[in-house]
C-alpha cells in the first residue's frame, strides 16, 4: 500500500485542512487520556513548520447523532490541544456557515482554527458530498491523520478527499507502516495473540492473520467456544452456541495450515462474574460445573511467554482475561510484558489490549500501539479503510 504522505507535498503558504480522531476520553470536561491528540501533534507541528502555512483542524468527538449538543463540543479537546500544541487554538463556533468561513478567510500564517464537531451535522456520516465540499472549501489541501476513523466512510474521513489533493500525516503512514506487513510479510516466527469476549467480534481477525501466523494464542473469552468445541468441559464460562461450528472450522484450517495454536491449558476462574469473587486455580483443560473462566492459568501464561520470546514479530489484540478486574488481570499483564520483553517487531492494537498496555504503563517499550480501536480491528481483518484508501497513489 503506497500512500501520499505530507512529505510528497508543497504545503508553503497553503491553507492546509487536517482530519484528526480527537475522539478522547473526557469527564467533567478534562481530557482523561491525551494519547490521540499527542499522536497527531508530528504532523501538525510538521504543517506549521513549513513557511507561510496555516490550519483548519477537523475532528469528531463521541457520537452527537447528527445533532448540536454542547455536550460533544470540541472545546475542552481544544483547550488540551493548545496546551500540548503550545500554541493559541481558536475553537470555531460551528462546523460551516458564514461564521466559520469568516474565521477561515481571516486565518493567518501559524494559525490554528479547530473547527465544533464535524457530527454536528448528519451530513458527516452520511458522506453528504455537499458537506464535504464545504469543509473542502476551507483549505488548499487535505491532510488525514486520524486513523482511528479510516474505517468510516464519512464526509470529513472520505468525501473531502474527492475535492482537494489529499496527503496522509505521519500517524496514519506509521499506523499502516506497522500493521500491514503483518498481513503481507511479517518477520518469522510471527506470534498473533488474540483475546476478547467474543469470537464474533474477533473471528475476521482470526482468519486473516491465519494467513501470515506461526502460531495462534487465543485468549479471553472466546477461548471457551473452542475449548468447548474441542470437548473440553467449560463449566459456567461464555460459550456463543451459534459459533461453535465457526470455532471448528478454525480450528481445522489452523490444523491444515500447521499453525500452532495455543489455547488455555489452565484457568483462573470464579462462581460469579464479579470484581469480589475468590479467583480459583484449576490447574487442567476442564473447568468444573459451578466455576466459569475468567483468566489463564501459570500453565497458558508460560507457553505463550515462551512462543513470544522466540517471536520476530507479534500482534495482540484484546484482553486474555477479565483485565480490569485486579484478581483477573494476572494473564493480561504477564503477557503485555512479554510482548515488551519480545526482541522483534511488537504491534498492540484495539481498544482494550491498548487500555491494558497503558494501565501497566508498558506503551513505550513496544513497537508500535495503535490509536486505533475499530480501525486497527478492521485493518487486521484485511478490509480495506476507506479514510485510506482515499489517500492511496
Ligand atoms: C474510535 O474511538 O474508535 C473512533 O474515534 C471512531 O469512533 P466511532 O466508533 O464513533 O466512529
Amino acid at each position: 500500500m503506497v500512500l501520499n504522505t505530507i512529505r510528497d507535498a508543497d504545503l508553503t503558504g497553503k491553507k492546509v485542512l487536517i482530519r484528526v480522531d480527537f475522539n478522547v476520553p473526557l469527564k467533567d470536561g478534562v481530557v482523561k487520556d491525551d494519547t490521540r491528540i499527542r499522536a497527531a501533534l508530528p504532523t501538525i507541528e510538521y504543517i506549521l513548520s513549513q513557511k507561510g502555512t496555516s490550519l483548519v483542524v477537523m475532528s469528531h468527538f463521541g457520537r452527537p447523532k447528527g445533532k448540536k449538543n454542547p455536550e460533544f463540543s470540541m472545546a475542552p479537546i481544544g483547550k488540551r490541544f493548545a496546551e500540548l500544541l503550545g500554541k493559541p487554538v481558536k475553537v470555531a463556533p460551528d462546523v460551516i456557515g458564514p461564521e466559520v468561513e469568516k474565521e477561515v478567510k481571516a486565518l493567518k500564517a501559524g494559525e490554528v482554527l479547530l473547527l465544533e464537531n464535524v457530527r454536528f451535522y448528519p451530513d458527516e456520516e452520511a458522506n453528504n458530498p455537499e458537506y464535504a465540499k464545504a469543509l473542502a472549501s476551507y483549505g488548499d489541501i487535505y491532510v488525514n491523520d486520524a486513523f482511528g476513523t479510516a474505517h468510516r466512510a464519512h464526509a470529513s474521513t472520505e468525501g473531502v478527499a474527492h475535492f482537494l489533493p489529499s496527503y496522509a500525516g505521519f500517524l496514519i503512514e506509521k499506523e499502516v507502516k506497522f500493521m500491514a506487513p503483518l498481513l503481507e510479510n511479517p518477520a518469522h516466527p510471527f506470534v498473533a495473540i488474540i483475546g476478547g469476549a467474543k469470537v464474533s467480534s474477533k473471528i475476521g481477525v482470526l482468519q486473516s492473520l491465519l494467513k501470515t501466523c506461526d502460531t495462534m494464542v487465543i485468549g479471553g473469552g472466546m477461548a471457551y467456544t473452542f475449548l468447548s468445541v474441542q470437548g473440553h468441559k467449560v463449566g459456567k464460562s461464555l460459550v456463543e452456541s451459534d459459533y461453535l461450528d465457526t470455532a471448528r472450522d478454525f480450528l481445522k484450517a489452523a490444523a491444515d495450515k500447521k499453525v500452532n495454536v495455543i489455547l488455555p491449558v489452565d484457568h483462573i476462574a470464579a462462581e460469579a462474574f464479579d470484581e469480589n469473587a475468590a479467583p480459583v486455580a484449576v490447574d487442567a483443560v476442564d473447568i468444573p460445573d459451578n466455576l466459569m473462566g475468567m483468566d489463564v492459568g501459570p500453565k497458558t501464561i508460560a507457553l505463550i511467554k515462551d512462543a513470544v520470546a522466540k517471536a520476530q514479530s507479534v500482534v495482540w489484540n484484546g484482553p486474555l482475561g477479565v483485565f480490569e478486574f485486579d484478581s483477573f488481570a494476572k494473564g493480561t499483564l504477564d503477557i503485555a510484558k512479554a510482548v515488551a520483553d519480545c526482541k522483534g517487531t511488537t504491534v498492540v492494537g484495539g481498544g482494550d489490549s491498548v487500555a491494558a498496555v497503558n494501565k501497566f504503563g508498558l506503551a513505550d517499550k513496544l513497537s508500535h500501539v495503535s490509536t486505533g480501536g475499530g480501525a486497527s480491528l478492521e485493518f487486521l481483518q484485511g478490509l480495506p479503510l476507506p479514510g485510506i484508501v482515499a489517500l492511496q497513489k
